[in-house]
């Protein structure tokens, strides 16, 4: 039986397959067989994931306008013009004036202001046919004028709240810059650090990463596109493309559909549930077919699986780029796949400007298909309410107010990492520091770096508001700071690969090209450790061109000469605490080994001096958890806990099966250990949390109460976590489970809940994490989602390695 769309189709298979659900049955063949549609709507047989886009009233004003439109004016909604700057190779630089009155630019990127915007928008609805308002989008990644942490950093909070906050102060500056559109967040999961952009992920978990998307679309979104202080969002890249391999941005994904779906489109699919109005497909092929060209993905799963209303954009020139993906000898022809495909709009690629009209002419493109493109394009334009309030009132200037600098500040304080916090002999714990630290040296090449500090992809943010790690503690220290900056980022020959493939325009005038006499500043950054009583290492990597997008590397340790500067402090024999910046996991093994305390901050953004300040001094109790594993050497990756088991495992495996006598054949690296060096949800407190043993409400379920429980739990796993220690802290209870009998095999750990739960000294609380066919279910052979009959090893703690352990069988 088929009702009003397609996709009800698959959800009614779906809903007669669960047998308490059997009842809904005589409703559902009632309401089609009677054709009630005012009945049918109200029964809501087909996911719709936003109902803004579904609604009568919109898709009544878009029928409406559809009829009035040429086919030039239908092709002119589907081109999007990147003026001003570029993101991408190759802008095109066309008379957007002359083509907006024509109606043929139905968007456009990279223009910034009420002024920019408003001056093309004014063309578009003033002097075009139809008065159809243009559509403006733009990178707004981690914040818009207020810069907050990088998003890895934003997921090692472990707090959607925090994201919620962080894209609604975007959505808001940007609104008020007349951008309606951000094309954030980005939901790859990224399991290899060697790929550039896994600064801009959630890491390596789809759980994880499914909750941080959610929290991106109704920070920006808020449930309501037509507010003023709402944007739409763009996830990307879809999909996959954080499966790179080798790391290579740009490079092929290849992977089983099961793994597509149960991990790498987990996270997209949480974001069009949470109603995302629109995504950009990605410049990678999945399995042969590229995803700016991919029908499967585009529209079998988004649009017929997931009921998807929105459109999807394509991103920076992907569908030209299909040309050199060899699936079509000409423009018109891989033109034409990517729209038949499911890509609605054609960025910077200025083909879908000139190659479909003469195709649907001459009868190789239905217009049908132009027109479900401009249907979906409309309906997020109106949606936004960009046809009743096209322009932007020139506004109030956000840049760095103090309520946004102390949100950014806040957020921040939750972001950071404590790797490590050993007891030093004589002196105890390093951090948070005393007043026992009279002299503090501070030293390195982020110490001072006010760009650096807003982390990459912060397109407005203004680095003269960044507060470094010198200002700040030069406000609590005063002269007891001594301060060295040590040596350069890059030196020799890092300076020169890095300046061959990355430095053009901008960047080439950037400080860190200069080649320093690196023995001589160390020299003199070891005198200025001698001088204090404990000296604190700002490392790390560029935030500004060695992260990000086309900035893949194959050596993750530190650049230049920080890892000498690094030893010959540690050398003087001065107690060392080293502040990691960077936005991606580097090898940290040396200093692991050698250095008493870690703090990973990322890149903290506006703030970042205060808010390192915050933790290193104890006014913050740190409570960040990694998003993704720390290698202990790159040749780990892609390194995930993640893993599937193996029939040999090894030491070191978090499967935690019975291990052997110490065998050769083994899964495992001869020369380093297969663990990671900080494994996934670790993070350190300046307080202990103590866990009880772990309870399941029931002891066993049948199958078939689990797949029909859908959302709803059919057991409660609860756990008792109390502060032992005697500050105030926040811990982050993680929970993680293990199918040990799936007819697929199943992780040997997988994240399933977690929960942020503040605690005074002393106090415990009760937790309970739900377990419903949601947290249960995987991907069988067939690729359908399902449970059968197994126990579920399940463990309760503070990270990945968490023991606490109880248990649930699922029965016939
Ligand atoms: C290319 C990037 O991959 C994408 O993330 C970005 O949104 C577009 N360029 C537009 O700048």
């Amino acid at each position: 039986m088929r009702l009003t769309y397609p996709a009800q189709t698959v959800y009614y298979d779906h809903v007669m397959k669960i047998p308490s659900l059997r009842p809904l049955r005589m409703l559902f063949l009632f309401l089609s067989i009677a054709g009630l549609g005012w009945l049918s709507a109200a029964a809501q047989t087909r996911p719709v994931p936003n109902p803004q886009l579904a609604s009568k009233e919109v898709n009544a004003r878009v029928e409406g306008l559809l009829k009035q439109m040429t086919l030039e004016d239908k092709i002119g909604q589907l081109v999007q013009f990147s003026a001003g700057y570029a993101t991408g190779p190759s802008a095109s630089n066309v008379r957007y004036d002359e083509l907006a009155a024509r109606g043929q630019v139905g968007s456009m990127l990279n223009v910034v202001g009420a002024e920019a915007t408003n001056h093309y928008q004014h063309i578009a609805v003033e002097k075009s046919r139809l008065h159809i308002p243009i559509i403006f989008g733009l990178d707004v990644i981690h914040g818009h004028r207020t810069t907050f942490p990088v998003p890895l950093a934003l997921a090692a909070s472990w707090d959607p709240a925090a994201v919620e906050t962080v894209a609604h102060f975007g959505a808001t500056e940007a609104r008020a810059d007349g951008i309606a559109w951000v094309f954030s967040p980005m939901v790859d999961i990224a399991r290899d650090p060697r790929w550039g952009r896994i600064i801009e992920s959630a890491g390596e978990d789809p759980y994880l990463g499914s909750a941080m998307a959610r929290a991106w679309v109704k920070g920006y979104q808020q449930d309501d596109l037509s507010m003023s202080d709402s944007t739409a969002v763009s996830v990307k890249h879809y999909a996959a493309y954080g499966g790179a391999i080798a790391g290579r941005d740009y490079n092929a994904v290849d992977m089983s559909e099961i793994t597509l779906r149960q991990v790498y489109l987990e996270p997209y699919r949480a974001a069009v549930e949470a109603g995302a109005a629109t995504l950009m497909s990605s410049f990678n092929s999945i399995n042969g077919v590229p995803g700016s060209a991919n029908p499967f993905t585009l529209t079998q799963v988004l649009r017929k699986e997931w009921g998807f209303d929105g459109f999807v954009v394509s991103d920076w020139g992907a569908v030209a780029e299909l040309l050199n993906h060899s699936i079509g000898a000409d423009g018109a022809t891989v033109a034409r796949k990517a729209l038949e495909a499911g890509v609605d709009m054609d960025m910077e690629g200025n083909l879908y400007g000139t190659v479909i009209a003469p195709q649907v002419r001459a009868g190789k493109i239905p217009e049908s298909v132009v027109d479900e493109a401009v249907r979906r394009i409309l309906r997020v334009k109106f949606a936004l309410g960009l046809f009743d309030h096209p322009y932007t009132q020139p506004g109030p200037a956000y840049d760095a107010t103090p309520e946004r600098r102390a949100a950014a500040r806040k957020v921040a304080d939750e972001t950071f990492v404590l790797l490590k916090n050993d007891p030093v002999e004589g002196v105890g714990a390093l951090l948070p520091l005393t007043a026992k630290a009279k002299k503090v040296a501070l030293i390195g090449p982020l110490a001072d770096s006010q760009r650096e500090m807003l982390g990459a992809w912060s397109v407005t943010g203004n680095p003269k508001f960044a507060v470094t790690l010198r200002t700040a503690l030069a406000e609590r220290l005063g002269d007891r700071l001594l301060y060295a900056k040590g040596c350069d980022l890059l030196s020799g020959e890092d300076a020169n690969v890095l300046k061959r493939v990355n430095f053009n325009g901008p960047v080439a005038a950037d400080a860190h090209l200069s080649v320093p006499d690196d023995a001589k500043t160390i020299a003199e950054a070891v005198e200025t450790a001698k001088q204090a009583d404990v000296a604190i290492l700002a490392l790390g990597e560029s935030a500004n061109w060695m992260e990000g997008e086309a900035s893949s590397r194959v050596h993750l340790g530190f650049t230049g000469a920080q890892e000498q500067l690094l030893e010959a402090v540690v050398a003087t024999g001065k107690p060392v605490i080293l502040v990691v910046l960077a936005g991606r996991p580097l090898e940290l093994k040396w200093a692991a080994e050698h250095v008493p305390a870690i703090l990973e901050a990322w890149s903290p953004g506006v703030e970042a001096g205060h808010a390192v300040a915050d933790v290193l001094f104890g006014d913050v109790n740190p409570s960040g958890k990694l998003p993704v594993s720390l290698p202990r050497a790159v040749g780990q990756e892609p390194l995930y806990y993640a893993q599937l088991p193996t029939g040999r495992p090894a030491h070191g495996d978090l499967s935690r099966l019975p291990q052997g006598p110490d065998e050769k054949f083994m899964s495992r690296y001869m020369d380093e250990d297969n663990s990671a060096l900080y494994p996934f949800g670790w993070g350190l407190s300046y307080t202990r949390f103590s866990y009880s043993q772990p309870t399941i409400s029931r002891a066993e379920v049948p199958v078939r109460e689990v797949v029909a429980s859908g959302h709803k739990p059919v057991a409660t796993v609860g756990v008792d976590v109390k502060n032992t220690g005697s500050v105030a802290g926040t811990e982050v209870v993680q929970l993680y489970i293990r199918n040990t009998a799936a007819s697929v095999e199943q992780p040997v750990r997988e994240l399933k809940g977690f929960v942020r739960v503040a605690l005074a000294p002393g106090e415990q609380k009760h937790v309970e994490f739900p377990l419903g066919f949601d947290e249960l279910n995987f991907y069988n052979v067939e690729v359908k989602r399902t449970v059968e009959p197994t126990t579920y090893k399940i463990w309760v703690g503070g990270s990945s390695l968490a023991t606490a352990e109880t248990s649930l069988t699922v029965v016939e």
